[in-house]
Formats: C-alpha cells, sequence, structure tokens
C-alpha cells in the first residue's frame, strides 16, 4: 500500500514527466506538481467535487444484477489537468454509515497504466447557524463521503489530457437524511440512482459537483427483460442471450447528480414530437397499486405540451430527447430534474411542469455554487405559477398573494433565499420566496423585459454553470436600472420584504 501525499505537500523534483521543461539548466525554476484539493471550494459541502482538473466525459460501463443489487464495472473518465499534479482526487462513496467497503475497487489505470490510489472516508455533518424555515433540522448526520486518491508514477502538467479508469464492484449505499432518501434505490427488480446533491459518488468515481459539468455514455448490462432508462439518447440494445446492454448518450454537459440507469421492469414508450424524443417510463408495479400506474402515464403524456409551453416562455428546449421515469418507490416523496429524464417518487401536473422547466433552469444552466439552488428551484416554481394561470389555474398574482399572507413572524420569512444554508437547501423559502422574487421583479420591471431577461439568462448561459451575482447584474442590465436594493429585500434578507 502506498501511504497518499499529505494534503498541502509540494511535491518538488519528482520524475520528469514526459514534455517536461528541463530544470537542471540554472535559469528555469523547477516545476512543482502538487495534489488537486479535496473539494471543488463549495462551502455547503467542502468535500464534493474536488480541485486541479475539469472531466471533459465519463463513460460507464456497467452490470447490475437485482437478484444481489451488486454494480459491477469500469468508469472510464476522460479529464483534463488544471494545474500541476502530483496525485488528485475522485468522489467515490465505497463506504457505508458503519465504515464498512460497500464497493470494492479492483484497479486504477491511467493512461492505461495501473495506478496507486488510496481511499479516505470523511464523516459528513451539516450545521448552520440560521434559523430554521421549515423545520428542517440544524445538523444532519450524513454517510461518510469517501476520497479516491489517485497518485500517477509520474507528476501531470497543467494542460495534460487523461483517461482515468476504475474497476469496482458492490453495492451501492441508500442515503437516508434530512432530504430524504438518496443514492442508489434498490427496488425488487432494479434499482433507482436517484438523489441531490449527493447521489453520483454513490455509484460512479466523479468529480462531484454541479460546477463541473460533463458528456456521459452509460453502458448497462442487466438480466435479458428488465429495461435501463438513462439520460440522453439510447443508442444501442445488444442482447447477449441472458442479459441485455443498454447504451445511452448524453452529449451536452451534464451536472453529475443529474445522471442516471434507472433498472427494472417498465412500460416504456416512445414518441415524437417536433424533433423532440420523448422516452416516457412507468415501473409496471405501479400498476397493481390502483390507479397510480395509469395516473402517472396520463402526467407523463402531458410532456410534449408542457414543453411546448415552456419553449414558448423560454425559448428552445435545450435537449433533443425528453420524457420521464415514474419509479415504485412510495418513500422516495420527491422528483428530480434528471437531465433529459426525471425521476418522479410521486407524479402529477405541476411536478411535470417543475421537472421539465428545470432542463432549462437547472440542468442546462446549472449552478456553480449550492448556495445559489434558488436559481433553479425558484425558476421550476414559477414555471408552475404560470402554467396555472394558463390554464384556467390560480394566476401567478393570487399564488404570489396567497403565500405573501403569512405572517411576518413565520419562519418562512426567516431564511435567506440567496444562502439558506446546508441543511435547508431545499426549505420553502427556496421554492416559494424565490418564485415570489421572480413575480415581483416581473412587477418591478414588467412584462415584456421579465421575460426578456428568463429567455435570454437561458440562451446566454446555455450549457454553462451561474451564480446569484450573474444574475442580478443580468436583470439589472436588461431592467436598465440597479436592482441591488430588490434583491437585497427579497433574496438577501431574512425578514419579510
Ligand atoms: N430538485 C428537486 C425538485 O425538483 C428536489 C430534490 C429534493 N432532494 C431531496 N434529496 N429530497 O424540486
Ligand atoms: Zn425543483
Amino acid at each position: 500500500q502506498v501511504t497518499p501525499p499529505a494534503a498541502s505537500a509540494a511535491v518538488a523534483c519528482p520524475p520528469a514527466p514526459a514534455g517536461a521543461p528541463a530544470t537542471g539548466g540554472g535559469t528555469t525554476a523547477p516545476v512543482t506538481f502538487e495534489p488537486g484539493s479535496a473539494g471543488i471550494g463549495d462551502p455547503y459541502y467542502p468535500l464534493d467535487g474536488n480541485g486541479g482538473y475539469d472531466v471533459q466525459n465519463y463513460d460507464l460501463d456497467l452490470a447490475y444484477d437485482p437478484a444481489t443489487d451488486v454494480l459491477a464495472g469500469t468508469a472510464t473518465i476522460d479529464l483534463v489537468a488544471t494545474q500541476n499534479l502530483s496525485a488528485f482526487n475522485l468522489d467515490f462513496d465505497t463506504r457505508d454509515a458503519a465504515g464498512a467497503d460497500s464497493i470494492v475497487i479492483g484497479d486504477v489505470r491511467v493512461d492505461g497504466a495501473s495506478t496507486a490510489f488510496s481511499l479516505a472516508s470523511t464523516q459528513i455533518s451539516l450545521v448552520t447557524a440560521q434559523p430554521v424555515g421549515d423545520g428542517s433540522p440544524d445538523a444532519v448526520a450524513e454517510p461518510p463521503r469517501t476520497e479516491l486518491t489517485v497518485m500517477p508514477a509520474t507528476g501531470i502538467l497543467s494542460g495534460t489530457e487523461l483517461s482515468v479508469e476504475v474497476d469496482y464492484a458492490g453495492v451501492p449505499i441508500t442515503i437516508d437524511d434530512a432530504f430524504g432518501l438518496g443514492g442508489v434505490l434498490h427496488t425488487p427488480d432494479g434499482m433507482v440512482p436517484v438523489g441531490q446533491p449527493r447521489a453520483a459518488a454513490v455509484w460512479f468515481p466523479s468529480n462531484d459537483h454541479p460546477a463541473d459539468k460533463a458528456t456521459l455514455t452509460m453502458s448497462m448490462t442487466v438480466p435479458i427483460g428488465l429495461d435501463v432508462i438513462g439520460n440522453g439518447v439510447l443508442a444501442s440494445t445488444v442482447d447477449n442471450g441472458p442479459t441485455s446492454t443498454w447504451t445511452y448518450v448524453m452529449d451536452r454537459p451534464m451536472a453529475t447528480y443529474l445522471a442516471t440507469a434507472v433498472v427494472g421492469d417498465y412500460d416504456v414508450q416512445t414518441t415524437t414530437v417536433d424533433g423532440v424524443t420523448y422516452r416516457d417510463a412507468v415501473a409496471q408495479s405501479l400498476y397493481s397499486q390502483g390507479t397510480l400506474g395509469a395516473d402517472a402515464r396520463t402526467a407523463l403524456d402531458l410532456n410534449p405540451d408542457v414543453i411546448a409551453y415552456l419553449s414558448s416562455i423560454y425559448g428552445p428546449y435545450p435537449f433533443t430527447e425528453s420524457g420521464g421515469i415514474a419509479v415504485d418507490l412510495p418513500d422516495l416523496g420527491y422528483a428530480l430534474e434528471n437531465q433529459t429524464r426525471p425521476i418522479y417518487g410521486f407524479i402529477d401536473e405541476p411536478t411535470v411542469v417543475h421537472e421539465l422547466a428545470h432542463q432549462w433552469y437547472g440542468d442546462d444552466v446549472a449552478i456553480e455554487r449550492w448556495s445559489d439552488i434558488w436559481l433553479n428551484e425558484a425558476f421550476a416554481t414559477y414555471s408552475e405559477w404560470l402554467w396555472s394561470e394558463d390554464h384556467g389555474g390560480d394566476t401567478a398574482q393570487q399564488i404570489f398573494d396567497d403565500t405573501y399572507s403569512l405572517d411576518a413572524s413565520d419562519p418562512f420569512w426567516s431564511v435567506e433565499v440567496a444562502d439558506p444554508g446546508a441543511p435547508r437547501l431545499f426549505d420553502n423559502a427556496t421554492y416559494y420566496r424565490g418564485a415570489m422574487t421572480l413575480h415581483a421583479l416581473r412587477l418591478e420591471v414588467g412584462d415584456p423585459v421579465f421575460f426578456g431577461i428568463l429567455r435570454g439568462w437561458a440562451a446566454d448561459n446555455a450549457g454553462g454553470n451561474v451564480s446569484t451575482a450573474q444574475f442580478e447584474a443580468y436583470a439589472s442590465a436588461a431592467a436598465g436600472t440597479d436592482l441591488s436594493g430588490f434583491f437585497d429585500t427579497w433574496i438577501h434578507s431574512s425578514v419579510k420584504p
């Protein structure tokens, strides 16, 4: 076993990598290589993501057996070093809450060569000093975050492209925390990888933070007869006899938490409308539970109409694929905006509108830091209000007024929307005060400017990452006036506006 370099230790004069400048000439400073940091720099989740490189593509070649819950195969991560690296980390939560290995790593290769690696687990506790908005706890015990440190034999120069392969096998963990269930949920006939902010690192080694988006190819081999539903285009299905291999390609950059590979017995229907291919899956087991299956199908059938409606407001749908996956997990309690294919733990019309709106706001335009979660949730929630108004339900103004009627002493008003604190990422304030902020902005700047802001924000930041400060600047520029006072009142304050 090899001891990893200490996180802060610079490694001077490692074996010179090919192409490294000569260091013996006297006038050239020696090239130094340092380990990439164990986190990408997000204060809410300090160990999420990593420093020193940028992932370009994940290629997962995996097999899953529902009889044993074992997931096994190889993840290939194409990355570019952004500093001179002596070592670098991947997030890979291979240990359960008791510290036991749930997944065992067989081999790690860098550009084809077996490479030393180590694993270090840290207990995560989410704490905040902020007041409670909707009853979420102040501190939340999480299963440990495990860092996989890869230690190549020679230093890696900044700008170098690397291909990192990780072979692994095991039963991925399920996370049960204040945000509910997440990670990999095992069902009688399959699995559902789902969660936010933690999900990806439970089933594949990754730079697990939305700030490092990457494309994804996911191949999953399962017992014959089961379905696999992933992100993007279903590129191929291969019948291997006792098994079948399904390959999905997500060719636009994606935040890691949006990746999925749902396995099980599903009723899958596909249709193509206006150049978008819809793949809508309903867990077969829902059909034997009253009207759950039929209701899920009815809701998913709304997808093309919802995309048409949202496109008319926000601009072209960012992807060529869409759909949704209604899973049979009564305890999940939420839906998630997985890129091109949201997962529904429950499903109804507003939820479909919400998750599809996230395809613009949250997915194609992703946040740079988790504190900016309102840039996802407020936009998706306000989309529900717009849909309601357009479809004979309450108007956006009525929903705003209802929420505004909450007494000033209600803890709802105490959560700062643009910085809710890690345990309150999904506080009601993120959704409702956030959506109220958008409605108030609409009243402040008028409809033409407001809808121009929403459209332009999606178009100008397509495929990228954004921050609250950028949105404030963008809105102010569009309105031709400094809106910082407005935003201070609505999203940087912990009292009722
Ligand atoms: N982003 C999801 C939504 O569409 C919420 C996810 C909540 N996450 C969780 N782990 N409970 O609103
Ligand atoms: Zn949402």
